[in-house]
């Protein structure tokens, strides 16, 4: 398992160039088994959530050829629809497979499926929404095995706007027959950008980026490119790094209206935030002021940012209360952050940060991807020097993260 060292202390200036988004990624990548042949991908993330997306592909019959800013992917021949056990444990994600599966074949098999443990996180959703279109599910010895005969139109209201239960649909709905309505649709950029690449392929979706989406079927879909949307989350982790620094940090490919909740929070906090087409520059007061956040599905405060404000709050000029309002478990990393000096106690789904700038480094260990990226923040920070292990979980998802902060003057090593 490999270590972050991290020396704190230093301001971090400079620019970043922001990589395409996960999360719109691995979706688009699934969508790709929907037109059997060839798409080609610009601004994939290299990261290992991507890299296990592809093992999945490959292992169902995909070829994927990487070349230097593109990503071919054929999925003429796939022949398999059963996703591995050991690479559906290795991340969540691979649940919406299935529904591009489903939605191209009439059938899939796959587990319960992994990724951070962040709270309970089932798939209930997600199979009550295939079951409304028409498939019907088996479970046997812990497997679920998914058929149908066609896919025809229906309304679905979803319970809660889950992102990937939204995908799930939209994936297995998109090549058939009628119209599918998602009621309760989540909203996130995200998966504006799924509907953009399936309506690039042909597809008929309507209602992008509103909480009513509309699937009309279509027989077939084509072989097109599609650009990822850069990274949101990605995009907020590198301010908040600026802004606990003290620093001057200006983001390039990043898309403000994404993270207009976030921004707001830092304006609140007292950054200055300028904003010029698709350039974000931040500049950071000595000490930021404490905030309250109360963590939302899109257009609210991301809770994938939850942990990592959390960081900068407990660097704060007063008390901030965070209120985690999207998964029951997300504050594993509040134990990590104590032991660098943070005041953080958690009761229920709220977390009450007493500001200090007595934060020091300590040996900690990444919990989660962001609850990783939290730590360090607070490295970057922190008193002499903070080792973190279990790095594997942040390097899920954020490409270059050790390059990208030395670029702009952090003092961060891997250790293997
Ligand atoms: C996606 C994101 C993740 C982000 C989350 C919320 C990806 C790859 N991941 O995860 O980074 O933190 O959205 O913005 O895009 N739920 C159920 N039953 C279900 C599905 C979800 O109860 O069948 C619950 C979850 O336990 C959670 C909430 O709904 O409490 C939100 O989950 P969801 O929106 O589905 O998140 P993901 O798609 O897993």
């Amino acid at each position: 398992m490999s270590k972050f060292i991290i020396q704190g202390g230093k301001k971090l200036e400079g620019e970043i160039k922001i990589s395409g988004s996960k999360n719109a990624a691995l979706p688009i990548i699934a969508g790709t088994i929907l037109n059997g042949g060839r798409t080609t991908l610009y601004n994939v993330p290299n990261i290992q959530d991507v890299n296990t997306m592809f093992e999945i592909l490959k292992d169902i019959g995909a070829t994927i050829i990487k070349k230097k800013n593109k990503i071919i992917i054929d999925t003429s021949k796939i022949h398999k629809y059963e996703i591995a056990d050991n690479l559906m444990r290795k991340m969540r994600s691979s649940v919406i497979i299935a529904g591009a599966l489903i939605g191209k074949y009439h059938q899939a098999k796959f587990s319960y499926p992994g990724g951070c443990d962040i709270g309970a996180r089932p798939i209930d959703l997600h199979l009550k929404s295939f079951e409304k279109l028409g498939i019907t599910i088996k479970e046997e010895y812990g497997e679920m095995i998914c058929n149908t005969e066609k896919i025809i139109g229906t309304q679905i209201h979803l319970d809660f706007p889950s992102v990937g239960a939204t995908e799930n649909i939209i994936l297995a709905s998109c090549i058939g027959e009628g119209v599918t309505i998602i009621n309760n649709a989540a909203r996130e950029p995200e998966i504006e950008d799924l509907i953009k690449f399936l309506n690039k392929m042909g597809g008929k979706i309507k209602g992008a980026g509103t909480d009513k989406i509309e699937i009309t079927g279509v027989k077939h879909l084509s072989e097109i490119s599609y650009n990822i949307m850069p990274d949101r989350i990605e995009a907020g982790t590198y301010l908040i790094a600026g802004a606990i620094t003290g620093g001057d940090v200006k983001l390039l490919n990043a898309n403000s209206m994404h993270i207009e909740p976030v921004l707001d929070k830092l304006i609140e906090a007292n950054c200055k935030i300028s904003i010029n087409k698709s350039e974000i520059e931040l500049i950071a007061p000595k000490r930021v002021k404490a905030v309250d956040i109360k963590t939302m599905p899109y257009p609210g405060f991301p809770t994938d940012l939850q942990s990592i404000f959390g960081a900068l709050l407990s660097t704060a000029k007063g008390t901030s209360i965070i209120t985690e309002n999207i998964f029951e478990s997300r504050y594993k990393y509040v134990q990590e952050l104590n032991r660098m000096g943070a005041k953080i106690k958690v009761e229920g789904r709220s977390a009450v940060i007493k500001g200090t700038r007595k934060i020091q480094g300590a040996n900690v260990i990444a919990t989660d991807l962001r609850g990783g990226a939290a730590l360090i923040m607070a490295g970057l920070i922190a008193k002499g020097i903070t080792q973190i292990e279990n790095i594997e979980y942040i390097l899920r998802g954020y490409e270059n993260i050790e390059q990208k902060l030395k670029n702009i003057g952090a003092k961060i090593f891997v250790e293997n």
